[in-house]
């Protein structure tokens, strides 16, 4: 195979969490970049200027634009001439599979588009055999290319954690792969000018379990946490001193902490497609996986039942009971609410007839259905019961400890004697 040289040319399919972050960053070292998502409304969006993911600023897609070398588009046609293509389109799931159309479709684009000497890598998270078994066989048939003769493929999974200070696109080490040694020069040859350090692997499912091991472990280990903590409260030990005290340990012991359950897109979703895939396979369970989606998807309810509890000791039933819920983000300091614990908390109380308001200072709350309020000394003064689900740093702790009546706190954020913790 004839390769073009330094790869100049950078199709990034999918503009959201992972998409933009990537191709703002591939403007950033030079490349010429399509940002290329079928969202029209994002693409209008990033067009004029305003970005819809917390870690890429106004400013930084401002910059990119003015360089002339980032386009977004909705327009197939336009990722056409690539020489390095990024798949970063949703790996959900379906009643319980994996639901990979997603990534189909970016395949079949993509492969109208591919020529001889192109790369096109997948990022998004996955089970082990995507890459050899699903896209490989797209990209050929519509390209009439053989991958690895004609083109480079590969798979890199993305580790970035918004919100993050300390770690971000650049500074976390990138597991790259190749579908031969050849693609993995390519693979690795893009993200050695994106990203400090690479991690090369010998295959594309090596990189492939690399991702969905990183998260089943932590998936699992929140999940012995949370199971903990309902065990620690009932037998009226402090788990969370537990925990510290654990943390101390300067070896074999890494520390997490309980929460009110998992969301955002990552620890709800990629552990299954790991069970799926043994499953599928192997015709086995992957017992952990199934254990730990049981346990982190009963926390929800079980915050709902510490709250009935405590509003019954108040003597009041939980209908008609006024429940301020503090966060509807999954995770500190961030915008994303998808399948969060907060909004299923909010969700079971109004079912139960509580008067439920909610704050959250970082997410769109247009199309929520419950009140939200900023929330104001009197909105908390107000409250039968405050739920703390999610412990944004904009939240004035100070203020809650002092007006609340009673606060559950599901993340050892607040202390004093109207406080609960998880
Ligand atoms: N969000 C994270 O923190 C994170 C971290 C690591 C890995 N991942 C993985 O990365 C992948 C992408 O996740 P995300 O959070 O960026 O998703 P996202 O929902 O934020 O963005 C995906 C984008 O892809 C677009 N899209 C869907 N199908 C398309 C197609 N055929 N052509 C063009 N655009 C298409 C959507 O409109 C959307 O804008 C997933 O597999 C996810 O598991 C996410």
């Amino acid at each position: 195979m004839t390769t073009t040289g330094t790869p100049q040319r950078v199709v990034v399919v999918g503009q959201g969490y992972v998409g933009l972050a990537l191709a703002m960053r591939a403007v950033e070292v030079g490349f010429d970049v399509v940002g290329f998502d079928q969202d029209e409304d994002r693409i209008k969006r990033l067009s004029a200027g305003g970005s819809y993911i917390e870690d890429v600023s106004d400013a930084t897609l401002a910059g990119a634009l003015a360089t002339g070398r980032y386009r977004p588009t909705h327009d197939p046609g336009q990722c056409a001439g690539f020489d390095v293509a990024v798949i970063d389109v949703p790996t959900p799931l379906a009643d319980g599979n994996p639901n990979l159309s997603y990534v189909e479709d970016a395949a079949r684009i993509l492969a109208r588009h591919l020529r001889p000497g192109a790369t096109v890598v997948l990022e998004s998270t996955t089970y082990p055999g995507t890459t050899e078994e699903l896209v490989a066989p797209i990209l050929e048939e519509g390209s009439g290319l053989t991958a690895g003769a004609d083109f480079h493929l590969g798979y890199s999974p993305e580790r970035i954690d918004p919100g993050n200070p300390v770690w971000n696109l650049v500074t976390i080490p990138k597991v790259v792969s190749g579908i031969d040694d050849a693609s993995l020069a390519a693979v690795r040859g893009f993200f050695d000018r994106i990203v400090d350090q690479t991690v090369p692997v010998a295959g594309t499912k090596v990189a492939e379990l690399t991702k969905l091991l990183e998260n089943t472990f932590r998936h699992v280990n929140i999940s012995l946490v949370n199971e903990l903590a309902m065990f620690a409260g009932d037998l009226g030990i402090d788990i969370w001193e537990a925990i510290d005290a654990a943390s101390t340990k300067p070896f074999g012991f890494m520390r997490f902490t309980p929460g009110p359950g998992v969301g955002g897109h990552c620890l709800p979703i990629d552990p299954s497609y790991l069970s799926w895939s043994v499953r599928r396979s192997l015709g086995r369970p992957f017992r952990f996986v199934e254990l730990a989606n049981d346990v982190n998807a009963n926390m929800p309810d079980y915050v709902v039942q510490r709250l009935v509890r405590a509003l019954n000791r108040m003597g009041k039933p939980v209908r008609d009971s006024r429940v301020l819920v503090l966060g509807l983000a999954y995770k500190r300091n961030t915008a994303d609410a998808r399948t969060a614990p907060g909004m299923a908390i909010a969700g079971a109380l109004a079912d139960l007839g509580a008067e439920v308001q909610v704050a959250d200072p970082h997410v769109q709350t247009d199309h929520v259905p419950f009140v939200i309020v900023e929330p104001s000394t009197v909105d908390v003064a107000a409250a039968d019961a405050v739920v703390l689900v999610t412990d944004h740093d904009a939240f004035d702790y100070e203020m809650v400890c002092e007006h609340a009546r009673f606060v559950l706190d599901t993340r050892n954020r607040l202390s004093g004697p109207n406080v609960e913790l998880l």
